[in-house]
């Protein structure tokens, strides 16, 4: 008798642990329930708000600019849920790293802050702006000032004098990728335009949004049927890297639904042509087999595999195509059936792990289910944000300064943002081949194997 009563016992525990989360995309407190699982698992890997311990780090391996992209998830967690758990420790952390001056530029991290990294934070900032997240403390930068301080610093860095434009990667000579412009630094400060443009009403901001995204075409690091590679190296020629990383495409996605929105006429068709474009290209971040399941196709599936960084980039990607959606509304049929999809195969592997809640990587799998055995902050954040943007139908639209938004700006912060040097519009009128316009996402492969080679050499 006791025997078999420790036997059923045993089998009970061990069926709880290996039931994964049924997620059900038509039920609201379903898909909080899935965020929240996810979430509480991402803070684990947090103590910043812990006693002795700095606010707004995490512990190594995670890099600075994973706990800026950490709180914006967190801020869309408190905006999508209306849970505010983690607010005051988001507030905490990012005011400890924006710093008195507004700057988002710590000392501490002068070895590892890129463009990129900066901008991370300031799309959270810039999101709290969107969104009404608390304001903090009136002694304190306010998160539209800082937004702009951002931007503006950014703005001073553009870089004309090689391979015609753009930023630079690294903001210190020091560091390595001082000679290399990447997507993602470019990408930022696009979409932080974009933003800017349509909070403020303040065109300069436009005009930036134009020459980024002109620069980002001409120089080859946006290809004429809207694929975004990696970067370019300014030491060799402005020869640039081919790797596809899925938050390039949903940074220039969500940017241009953004000019979509605040455009008209001629210019507003030559954005939405955009969206379309990525957005029918950006299907390559979708398994082949499992073809409505988001992948990061360039690392997922090779034995190598995606560094910790990568292993947050579905998260960001998820968070750009919900915001696509309100941008550009006739989007959301295409993005949402994706994304639904996507979060029921990312929950399903969140049964790993001593707790057995533990998130994993690989949503394409197709054994709902089962964990790959890949643990940590990007796992947990990207089911997080793939999950709560399945809530954003009927959710109000971005704020801006005069609907909705009361954060305090400071447009001349951090440098002043004039360039009288625009680039011309280039005319992107001609017709890409096999595109079909807003139909679909396409269903390619990422790279050629030769991309592909490329890859393990460069990393
Ligand atoms: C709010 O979020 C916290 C942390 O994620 C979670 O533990 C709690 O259960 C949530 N509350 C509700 C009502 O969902
Ligand atoms: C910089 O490091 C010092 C020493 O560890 C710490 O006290 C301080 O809070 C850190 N500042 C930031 C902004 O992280
Ligand atoms: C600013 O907006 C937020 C979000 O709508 C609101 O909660 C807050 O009370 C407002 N603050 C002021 C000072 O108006
Ligand atoms: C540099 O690139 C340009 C444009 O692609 C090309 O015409 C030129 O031959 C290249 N120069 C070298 C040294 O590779
Ligand atoms: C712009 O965004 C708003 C808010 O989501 C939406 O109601 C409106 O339809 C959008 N404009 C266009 C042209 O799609
Ligand atoms: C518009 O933005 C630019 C760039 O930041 C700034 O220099 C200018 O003062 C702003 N104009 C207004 C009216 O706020």
């Amino acid at each position: 008798m006791r025997w078999l009563n420790l036997a059923a016992a045993w089998t009970a525990a061990c069926a709880v642990r290996s039931v994964a989360f049924e997620l059900d995309v038509n039920d609201k407190d379903s898909i909080k329930a899935g965020a929240t699982l996810a979430a509480d698992g991402m803070m684990h890997y947090y103590s910043g708000n812990l006693p002795g311990n700095i606010p707004g780090i995490l512990p190594g391996p995670y890099y600075w600019w994973e706990v800026g992209a950490m709180f914006g998830g967190l801020m869309d967690y408190w905006w999508y849920t209306g849970n505010d758990t983690w607010n005051d420790i988001v507030m905490q952390g990012m005011l400890h790293q924006i710093g008195d001056d507004g700057m988002v530029m710590p000392k501490n991290q002068t070895t590892t802050e890129g463009n990129d990294d900066q901008a991370f934070w300031a799309i959270a900032t810039m999101m709290a702006t969107e969104r009404g997240f608390p304001n903090p403390p009136s002694n304190k930068p306010q998160w539209l000032a800082v937004t702009q301080t951002v931007f503006n610093l950014q703005a001073t860095r553009w870089d004309d004098a090689n391979c015609n434009g753009g930023l630079r990667w690294q903001i210190f000579t020091w560091n390595n990728g001082y000679n290399y412009k990447n997507t993602v630094s470019n990408g930022c400060f696009f979409q932080l335009a974009t933003r800017l443009a349509r909070y403020t009403g303040n065109s300069t901001y436009e005009d930036w949004a134009n020459k980024i995204w002109d620069w980002s075409f001409e120089s080859g690091l946006i290809s004429e049927d809207y694929r975004f590679y990696d970067g370019l190296d300014i030491t060799s020629n402005c020869t640039v890297n081919h790797n596809q990383w899925s938050y390039n495409a949903g940074l220039y996605l969500a940017g241009s639904a953004f000019m979509y929105n605040i455009t008209t006429g001629s210019e507003q068709a030559k954005w939405k042509k955009r969206v379309d474009g990525i957005l029918w290209m950006a299907g390559v971040f979708f398994h082949p087999q499992q073809s409505d399941i988001m992948y990061e196709a360039i690392c997922e599936p090779y034995p190598r595999g995606c560094n910790t960084d990568q292993k947050s980039f579905k998260a960001y990607f998820s968070r750009w195509l919900a915001l696509t959606t309100q941008m550009a509304p006739y989007t959301a049929e295409i993005i949402m059936p994706k994304l639904k999809t996507s979060a029921v195969a990312a929950l399903g592997t969140c049964v790993g792990g001593t707790d057995g809640v533990t998130c994993g990587l690989k949503w394409y799998k197709g054994d709902w289910g089962a964990w790959d055995g890949s643990y940590g902050v990007g796992e947990q954040m990207s089911v997080m944000e793939v999950a709560q943007s399945l809530l954003i139908p009927g959710m109000p639209a971005p704020f801006t300064a005069d609907f909705g938004g009361n954060s305090t700006g400071d447009p001349a912060a951090g440098g002043g943002g004039d360039n009288p040097q625009l680039n011309a519009i280039v005319d992107l009128s001609r017709p890409t081949a096999g595109q079909k316009a807003g139909a679909a996402f396409a269903t390619l492969t990422v790279l050629s194997m030769t991309g592909y080679m490329v890859y393990y050499m460069v990393t």
